[in-house]
């Protein structure tokens, strides 16, 4: 190997390992959160981790944070510079897809962790967790986050002022983070870290990249993680506490980094094993969702599993009219967390069927994307108890998801390519190019509020920055086709089964 060589797969070596939710040590964590840590439970030790251990070297400090707006367009720039810290502060949030912690705002937003010297440690809720009709839902896919806009621009602000770059500042130059708002290359993030391991996760800085297809993923939300016995949307890997960990490979980490911080993990398997669904909080139509359920029942569910049937009670619009028997505002119980809406659960059984890829027809670059080659890797890991855990090596299609809380997972499929429930159940009426407002909710399709456009206005699609803010379905990993099963319904049955969805 030539000596250039060498050094490029050390520096592309570096960068990737330091890319997102790798994670590194920190000294120990005290919560302010928790005031009697003996009774503390392990799914409530396991969100303290999350949202207080700054595993991860920062990625910015506060003062490039408040210097961001400076690299905006004139228009929102001049609007910053007028407004006070605390409106300036609430603009950056909204521009790159951040929230508040609710409750107990902190110095960071909810996807950043603040670091022991100071600076924005970004956690696994970057992508985890975030708004849905404008509250925070914990576990909820951050549908709004623009990871690739916000390292360019936090980039640019550390270059203006002589600032050191960062693991995300120089991966981000070696591989695209995220095309579309609200969607990541976090697939291929993994692919690239495994790269460097043995099995036993001993790192190996001379590795030859393998191939790479880049693409944008939706993340799944986590109050399905329980009903699961596999992961992600192919369940090609065993469900486990060490899988959550897959984030933790940068170079400096080596096996007995990993066995050390596993019962932490344990832990953080835990609170997202607690997480519940947000219960849809405006209005239904008990009736048509009751005659939904019929036609649910009889087209939908062995696919996607059985729900419980739409009761008056259980579907009044909770949130507006306060709370109803059954619903738990917050599940202080059994889980440590404030959720925005009252939460629920509605599941009876779930089948977790893989659906061939020429029978569901989705887009299928994610499937292709992990390789045979990777998957293998995978299969012989720490991750799996080197094998005794089972990957699939060829799971040839995507799992028909459990669909409780379907309303606050928009958008829909795996790639994040259809704005609203109504556009699923409908193939021919799904948006070519979509825009969606920041927290707005269509209550009549069910889903973003989105406009639907036949091309990108010119003057966006020249700026590289404003077409993120559209989702563009004709490109390479982005195809809305597919799952067109709802399409042989009639109007009323298809209209009757949207209702039923918003009881779930
Ligand atoms: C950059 C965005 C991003 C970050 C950060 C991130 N994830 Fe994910 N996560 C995803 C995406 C995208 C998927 C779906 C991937 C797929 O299945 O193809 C996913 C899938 C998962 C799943 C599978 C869920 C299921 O039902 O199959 C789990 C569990 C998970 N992530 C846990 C974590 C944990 C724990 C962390 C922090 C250590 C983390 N993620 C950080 C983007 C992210
Ligand atoms: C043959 C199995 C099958 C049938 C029948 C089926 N689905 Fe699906 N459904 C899937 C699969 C697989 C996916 C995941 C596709 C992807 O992400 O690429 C999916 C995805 C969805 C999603 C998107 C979920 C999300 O969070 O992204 C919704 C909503 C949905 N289906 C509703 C329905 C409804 C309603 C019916 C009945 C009218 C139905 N499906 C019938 C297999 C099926």
């Amino acid at each position: 190997m030539t000596e250039l060589n060498r050094r490029s797969i050390r520096r592309t070596g570096l960068a990737v390992s330091f890319l997102l939710c790798a994670y590194l040590c920190s000294s120990a964590v005290t919560s302010p959160l928790f005031s009697s840590a003996a009774a503390e439970t392990s799914a409530e030790r396991g969100f303290r981790y999350l949202t207080t251990k700054a595993y991860l070297t920062p990625d910015f400090d506060q003062e490039v944070f408040d210097k961001l707006y400076t690299t905006w367009e004139p228009a929102a720039r001049e609007a910053a510079q007028r407004a006070t810290p605390a409106e300036r502060r609430a603009l950056t949030f909204a521009r790159y897809g951040l929230s508040e912690f609710p409750d107990s705002p902190r110095a960071t937003a909810l996807q950043y962790t603040p670091a022991p010297a100071g600076g924005w440690t970004m956690n696994c809720l970057a992508c985890h967790t975030g708004r849905v009709a404008g509250r925070v839902v914990f576990g909820a896919p951050n549908t709004q986050y623009l990871l690739q806009t916000l390292t360019e621009d936090v980039r640019t602000i550390k270059f203006a002022t002589g600032k050191k770059f960062t693991h995300m500042d120089k991966g981000s130059l070696l591989y695209p983070l995220g095309g579309s708002i609200g969607t990541t290359n976090a697939v291929m993030f993994g692919h690239i870290l495994l790269n460097f391991r043995d099995p036993d996760l001993t790192f190996h800085a001379d590795r030859p990249l393998p191939k790479l297809t880049h693409h944008d993923a939706d993340a799944i939300p986590w109050w399905h993680y329980k009903y699961k016995t596999k992961l992600y949307v192919d369940n090609f890997a065993p469900k486990n506490h060490r899988a959550l960990m897959q984030f933790l490979l940068i170079p400096r980490n080596g096996p007995q980094q990993f066995a050390a911080w596993e019962r932490e993990y344990q832990d953080v398997e835990a609170w997202i094993t607690s997480l519940e669904a947000p219960k849809y909080p405006f209005a239904i139509d008990d009736k048509l969702a009751t005659a939904g359920y019929q036609v649910f029942e009889k087209n939908c569910a062995d696919c996607h599993g059985r729900y419980r049937a739409p009761t008056a009670n259980g579907s009044a619009p909770s949130l507006l009219a306060g709370e109803g028997a059954g619903e738990r505002r917050d599940a202080a119980a059994t889980t440590p967390h404030v959720n925005s809406y009252p939460t629920h659960s509605t599941l009876l059984s779930y089948p977790e069927r893989i659906i061939p890829r020429t029978e569901i027809g989705t887009d299928p670059v994610r499937l292709d994307a992990m390789s045979r080659p990777g998957r293998e890797k995978y299969a012989a890991t720490w991750f799996t108890h080197f094998g005794n855990d089972v990957t699939d090596l060829d799971p040839g299609g995507y799992v028909a998801p459990p669909l409780e809380g379907v309303w606050a997972s928009a958008p829909y499929f795996h790639n994040g390519s259809v704005p609203t429930l109504a556009a699923v159940l409908e193939s021919s009426t799904r948006p070519k190019i979509w825009r969606r407002t920041l927290d707005g909710y269509d209550q009549t399709k069910i889903g973003l509020e989105a406009e639907s456009l036949s091309e990108l206005p010119p003057a966006d699609a020249k700026d590289y920055r404003k077409r993120r803010l559209y989702f563009d379905t004709s490109l390479p990993g982005k195809s809305a086709a597919g799952h067109t099963f709802p399409d042989a319904l009639d109007a009323t049955q298809r209209r009757a089964v949207l209702e039923y969805l918003k009881t779930l």
